[in-house]
């Protein structure tokens, strides 16, 4: 059942608009992403990483949009993700870092579990979420069942997830440093040291096929 029905605004990529029981993602414009960033980053502006940074953000999505269009990865894991023209559509559901607030130390590391297990699913269907950024990026279905919302910053190359593995890349991501408590992140770090390691990689990880 849904539990909250919060509305958050896009970010970089992603006008968003709330239906009852769906979303509608409309790619931004350049100039709407820059828009989006500035009050973030202001320093930006004084060199010319910013633009660098907007190309880069912007080509990483139009990569991740390509690759799920191309293959056959399971889309209710996508919270049900269809294209229409431009445009996205998902089931809406209720954001981890929402659902984190309002359960005790028992429920929340029921979470990370529902996390690390999420995250061997998107390897056999040969996908990987690159940012970590899992209480922002993830979050549960009317079902009850979590799935990835963030769609434009995947990667179907399993030696970006075996280097990322390496440089713990999820340490350096506000979702970890940010977002749990610190009984939390212990919790999390004892799970990581059992999923997130290269022989689960190649235990689990299938690679996709392009349709
Ligand atoms: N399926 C969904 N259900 C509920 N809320 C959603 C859903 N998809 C997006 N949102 C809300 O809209 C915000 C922005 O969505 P999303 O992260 O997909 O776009 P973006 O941040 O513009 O793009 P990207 O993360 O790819 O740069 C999310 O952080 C979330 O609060
Ligand atoms: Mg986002």
């Amino acid at each position: 059942m849904r539990r909250k029905l919060r509305r958050r605004f896009g970010g970089w990529q992603f006008n968003i608009s709330y239906q009852e029981d769906k979303v509608v993602k409309t790619p931004k414009s350049w100039f709407q992403t820059v828009l989006t960033v500035l009050p973030q980053k202001p320093f930006l502006i004084l060199n010319q990483d910013f633009m660098r940074e907007i190309e880069r953000v912007r080509s990483e999505t139009r990569y991740s949009l390509k690759g799920i269009q191309e293959r056959n990865i399971d889309r209710s894991m996508l919270a049900n993700l269809s294209f229409e023209d431009d445009k996205i559509i998902q089931d809406r559901v209720d954001l981890v870092i929402d659902v984190l607030e309002e359960k005790n130390i028992r429920d929340q590391q029921k979470i990370i579990d529902d996390y690390f297990d999420f995250v061997h699913g998107t390897w056999r269907q040969g996908f990987h979420e690159r940012t970590y950024n899992f209480t922002i990026n993830h979050g549960y279905n009317i079902g009850d069942e979590l799935v990835l919302i963030a769609v434009g910053e995947l990667t179907f190359d399993k030696e970006t997830v075996l280097s990322q593995l390496k440089n713990r890349k999820w340490e350096d991501q506000f979702s970890y440093s940010k977002h749990l408590s610190k009984e939390l992140k212990n919790y999390f770090d004892e799970k990581a040291a059992e999923y997130l390691t290269e022989q689960k990689l190649d235990e689990h990880w299938k690679r996709s096929f392009i349709k």
